[in-house]
């Protein structure tokens, strides 16, 4: 008898983790093509030119969204077909690259600025730091952030809409 009740409350327990995952989960917007298009644009312009290089430092970044093999692996592989150059083959890849920034917010996503909100400001900040040092505000001098706002803020403000220059 008590090991049926044990029972039930392991089987309610599980059922509210998942409940409760699945709404934390939910909480986490996809990132939209706007915000990904300005995300391109604060990292390189969006140069559709650019492949993998070393900036220095043992670092290793690919492509317009400058993505390391790291980021790559944790959004989830995209375009891994068990090669070893698979991943290059992919950040090099405007469309690929989205998918690999889509699936690291989905796993990293959460509210950065501590804005109420999990928003295209927190995607911009977890891209260039990282989720564990997203919430620092040294971004917010880089050029990196300075890029993004004057695309986002084009965005925003109807007045001067001149989309087409970037996407
Ligand atoms: C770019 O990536 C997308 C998505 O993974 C894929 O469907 C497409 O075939 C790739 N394009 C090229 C030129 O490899």
């Amino acid at each position: 008898m008590s090991s049926t009740i044990k029972l039930l409350q392991v089987v309610f327990l599980a059922v509210l983790a998942v409940c409760v995952k699945a709404q934390y989960n939910d909480l986490i917007p996809e990132v939209d093509q706007r915000c990904m298009e300005c995300l391109c644009y604060a990292g390189s312009h969006c140069d559709l030119t650019l492949k993998c290089h070393n900036p220095g430092g043992g670092n290793y970044y690919c492509g317009p969204y400058v993505i390391s093999w790291a980021y790559w692996h944790e959004g989830g592989r995209p375009g891994d077909y068990g090669g070893p150059h698979d991943f290059e083959t992919c950040l090099n890849n405007k469309t690929c690259a989205e998918q690999a920034v889509r699936g690291y917010m989905r796993v990293y996503g959460k509210d950065c600025d501590r804005s109420g909100t999990i928003d295209c400001y927190d995607f911009v900040r977890i891209h260039k730091l990282g989720a564990a040092g997203c919430k620092s505000d040294s971004i917010l001098n880089t050029q990196f952030w300075k890029n993004f706002e004057s695309c986002y803020g084009s965005f925003n403000n109807n007045n001067v809409m001149h989309s087409d220059q970037y996407w």
